[in-house]
């Protein structure tokens, strides 16, 4: 099934889609995006996504060109041309510095490009939350907060990708990055949890990381069915100590993780704790979206 995608406004199919080349979204990887889901044709914690783009888009100095009511009437029209009814969807929301000539210039660019990309989505395979996930611990560092902060979910993806690339050529599904203090930040694409002593941690954003929508939820989730989960400053030795690991985002939702490299996690299977805060994040988007 082909994407539906709106570029400014205006809807077509994958194929048609145009943006110019003098876009400094793809000349300098200025811009942000978002990533969000439906289930049930509702947009899944919709409102905290909104608030990051603004958060995001403020860091480069720029701004969403439309109230949150319009940009949610875009991403509708754009839902609704693709008609994919009851089928979860995949929603990226791109804002890019806009179009001008080649210079770093802010006043360059009169108007922001804001694309909207939606299509069916794909959640990993039954068999990695059954069975767990391999992650590895890359030798690529997380950006330094004073380099692209990673607080901005920034479209310069570069990092990520070699990240990622590096942890595809070890066989991982993920790829964990420590920042230039060696602490534990986040996953190529997701971020990362630990369970020790029954407890939930998950490294603090001062260590450089992006505070995910699912982090933030599962933050406040835990406590409420009775797990303590907290933040902190993480090390690799805390992966060696720990029962159960974890990582999550919009489109993964949450993977068990049972090796980091060599090192198998707990019992080598996805552990009870993960087990039921995967059950109880399910039952919430059931509620949430009904
Ligand atoms: N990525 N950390 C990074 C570097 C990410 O790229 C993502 C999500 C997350 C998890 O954030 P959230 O829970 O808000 O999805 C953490 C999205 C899914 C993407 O790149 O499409």
């Amino acid at each position: 099934m082909p994407a539906v995608v709106n570029v400014n406004g205006q809807i077509s199919n994958e194929d048609e889609a145009r943006i110019s080349v003098f876009d400094h979204g793809f000349l300098y990887g200025e811009g942000v995006y978002e990533t969000l889901l439906t289930y049930n044709k509702k947009i899944f914690l919709l409102d905290r996504h909104i608030k990051r783009l603004r958060r995001s888009a403020d860091q480069i100095n720029l701004s969403v060109p439309l109230a949150d009511q319009e940009l949610e009437s875009r991403i509708q029209a754009t839902l609704d041309e693709a008609a994919l009814g009851d089928t979860p969807t995949y929603i990226r929301i791109l804002l890019t510095r806009g179009i001008g000539p080649l210079t770093y210039d802010l006043k360059a660019c009169l108007s922001p490009s804001l694309v909207i990309i939606v299509r069916p989505h794909t959640f990993p395979s039954e068999k990695l939350a059954t069975k767990g996930a391999l992650v590895a611990l890359v030798s690529i560092i997380r950006n330094h907060p004073r380099s692209v902060n990673p607080l901005i979910k920034s479209n310069n993806l570069m990092n990520n990708a070699l990240a990622m690339q590096e942890g595809y050529s070890k066989g991982a599904n993920e790829s964990l990055m420590c920042n230039y203090r060696g602490e534990l930040t986040e996953c190529s694409q997701s971020n990362f949890f630990l369970v020790k002593d029954g407890q939930i941690r998950t490294p603090e954003l001062g260590s450089g990381l992006l505070a995910g929508i699912t982090r933030g939820f599962l933050l406040e989730l835990g406590p409420e069915i009775g797990i303590p989960t907290s933040e902190a400053v993480l090390h690799q030795d805390d992966i060696l100590k720990s029962e159960e690991a974890f990582f999550t985002s919009t489109t993964k939702e949450i993977v068990p993780v049972v090796r980091v490299d060599d090192h198998v996690i707990g019992e080598g299977v996805p552990g009870p704790i993960t087990k039921r805060l995967m059950a109880a994040f399910r039952e919430k988007i059931e509620h949430l979206c009904r």
